[in-house]
């Protein structure tokens, strides 16, 4: 499986919300992550083939976005995905078979298979606006799964999920990854962490880093310290470091920061996790609202 992104860009006006994105995948899981406005639905979108592109190319297995068997082959959730209230999880997965193209008898089995792989099997006859997000959220899986795609785009499906349901959700994904590519964005660090293969990491419309979580660690390795001081300082630290943590304690405050050199006399050099590079690129607004 090939799935190829080839200098894709795309402007809205004056402001260019994805800039010449190449990307080339094959089967496994890869998370987008970006902040608010990063352009990761924008991406999605022109690889669901629902924008179009002002230039570049997508491409899966050497079909077009454009092409049917591109489309014959894609299953997407949109970020804004409409669900029918009154409809029940049955009736709704139905329905969209029907837009489909599907034949009845098949659709149906293949909704029962969904609804049982997404653990909807018990309230399948019950009406989706008695289901709660994370409920909402599986069965948008589940119709984005219908016609059985090899590349699976999913647009934020964690959002507005509990722990207990993220957790569901990741191991949900990681039994589908065989023979597929399945392409996520969010902007929660711990929903790609543990199951992405590989992770993106978006800004301003670019994908700014790209590679294992391992690979991606190092871009902020040795560069992640903890320290204990006093308040006045903490302030000043925070003008020249990326925050990833603060504490008040008894006697200071406790900072976890991202930057090049040591902050303080006694600061500590800690292990990285994905957070902090997420921080350490994306904390401009965090940073004004201390
Ligand atoms: N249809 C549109 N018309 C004009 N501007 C748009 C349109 N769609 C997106 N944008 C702009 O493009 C940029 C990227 O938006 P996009 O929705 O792709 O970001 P995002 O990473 O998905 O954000 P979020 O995490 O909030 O979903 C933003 O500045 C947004 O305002
Ligand atoms: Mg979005």
């Amino acid at each position: 499986m090939e799935f190829i992104i080839d200098r894709v860009t795309k402007q809205f006006k004056n402001k260019i919300a994805v800039d010449r994105v190449s990307l080339k995948m094959s089967s496994g899981i890869y998370g987008l992550l970006g902040a608010n406005g990063a352009g990761k639905t924008t991406l999605l979108r022109m690889m669901a083939g629902v924008i179009g592109m002002d230039t570049g190319e997508i491409s899966l297995d050497g079909d077009a976005v454009s092409s049917e068997n591109y489309r014959a082959n894609l299953g997407y959730l949109p970020q804004d995905f409409g669900y029918y209230p009154n409809f029940t999880a049955q009736e709704f997965l139905m329905y969209l078979a029907a837009l489909k193209g599907m034949q009845k008898a098949q659709a149906k089995v293949k909704a029962a298979q969904l609804l049982e792989l997404v653990h909807l099997n018990d309230v399948a006859k019950k009406k989706i606006k008695t289901f709660s997000g994370g409920m909402k959220q599986r069965l948008g899986i589940a119709q984005a799964l219908l016609n059985n795609p090899k590349l699976l785009i999913l647009d934020e499906p964690t959002a507005g999920l509990d722990p207990k349901e993220r957790v569901v959700f990741r191991n949900m994904i990681s039994r589908l990854k065989k023979d597929r590519i399945i392409f996520l964005s969010t902007h929660i660090v711990s929903d790609v962490e543990y199951i992405a293969d590989e992770i993106l990491v978006m800004k301003d419309g670019k994908i700014i880093h790209s590679g294992s979580l391992e690979e991606i660690i190092k871009v902020i390795k040795g560069k992640v310290w903890e320290c204990k001081v006093e308040r006045q300082e903490a302030e000043k630290l925070m003008g020249t470091y990326a925050l990833i943590n603060i504490r008040e304690e008894k006697g200071g405050v406790f900072l976890r920061l991202a930057g090049e050199g040591k902050p303080c006399e006694d600061a500590k050099e800690v292990d990285a996790v994905l957070e902090d590079l997420y921080l350490y690129y994306f904390n401009e607004e965090g940073r004004k609202m201390i």
